[in-house]
């Protein structure tokens, strides 16, 4: 494993090992003991756009296991525009073990790896967020102790979040539902790739346009916002097509009666879910939230220490 930049690289047992590092290490974290398996390794992170989870998590994932991350910011060195990608990665690869950046154009997370001496991580991209995905499927694991089997429903746009989460669950064998309004389905090409991973592992992919069709029988239903980074100039467009897909107490209710409500935050309270589903008993946000650390120490223990 070199770097990480998208689910639907992996095998199955990679995903699962990766996943296993993770409660590992999670469990070694609650009992107040990291391990400084990370010793003397460096971080980068680039950002193009703004995050509060993403770098905050991964800052503390390499502090507490006992290495150095630092925060590149959109302007300060110009991913593209004052210097060629390329070039970035080429130097950057020079100083430090690790780069995670997060991109607009999934394009250039690909160039910095294939420019980079070091492991690049893809912190999310116009494209996927697999490293949102290792963490909400961390999360489906402890709070419903398996994955193979169940049913994520995921409401809301096709966008980079549901792109990941489509891979990650066949990866897992779980079966993915996604209810999209029309124009804002996942695109063909990632639901092709995910049918192919799911037949290997023996889940089931379902693309609709009803949120009651995608929910019925879920053991997650997951939303995300209805505008992602780098869209805002359709937001009112947006605004005027989603509120069908709110994820809110009515929806909610026709899933199983133990459904968990996954959001990768930032949320849009009152727009795709409601106060009273994100802050209700379905709610798992936070552990979620939490578990981006979890997660992100157990890809780069896998990726820089070997694990
Ligand atoms: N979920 C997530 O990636 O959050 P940030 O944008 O705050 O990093
Ligand atoms: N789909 C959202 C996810 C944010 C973590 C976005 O790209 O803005």
């Amino acid at each position: 494993m070199k770097h990480f930049i998208a689910i639907s690289d992996f095998t199955p047992e990679e995903i699962q090992h990766i996943l296993d590092v993770a409660v590992q290490l999670k469990a070694e974290w609650k009992q107040g003991g990291n391990r400084p398996i990370l010793q003397g390794k460096t971080l980068a992170m680039v950002f193009q756009k703004p995050s509060l989870r993403t770098r905050v998590s991964f800052e503390m994932a390499m502090h507490q296991l006992g290495g150095y991350a630092f925060y590149l910011s959109p302007d300060e060195i110009g991913l593209g525009k004052r210097e060629s990608v390329a070039d970035v990665a080429r130097v950057l690869s020079r100083y430090v073990d690790c780069i995670m950046a997060r991109v607009f154009d999934h394009k250039h997370v690909e160039e910095l790896a294939a420019y980079s001496r070091v492991p690049v991580i893809n912190g999310l991209s116009d494209y996927n967020h697999p490293c949102q995905a290792m963490a909400d499927l961390l999360t489906v694991m402890e709070k419903k102790g398996r994955l193979k089997g169940l049913t994520l429903a995921f409401v809301g746009d096709g966008n980079n979040v549901a792109t990941s989460l489509a891979f990650a669950t066949a990866q897992v064998g779980m079966n993915f539902a996604i209810a999209t309004p029309p124009g804002y389905e996942l695109p063909q090409a990632v639901v092709e790739k995910a049918r192919a991973l799911a037949q290997r592992t023996g889940s089931r992919i379902l693309t609709t346009h009803d949120p009651t069709e995608a929910v019925r029988g879920a053991d997650v239903i997951y939303t995300d916002v209805w505008t992602s980074m780098g869209q805002e100039k359709e937001r009112e467009e947006r605004l005027k097509v989603f509120p069908p897909y709110q994820v809110n107490a009515a929806l909610v209710a026709l899933a199983k009666p133990d459904v968990i409500v996954e959001h990768c935050l930032p949320a849009h309270r009152g727009e795709e879910i409601t106060d009273e589903v994100a802050d209700g008993p379905h709610s798992v946000l936070f552990d979620q939230a939490e578990n981006r650390m979890h997660a992100q120490k157990a890809i780069l223990a896998v990726l820089l220490a070997g694990m």
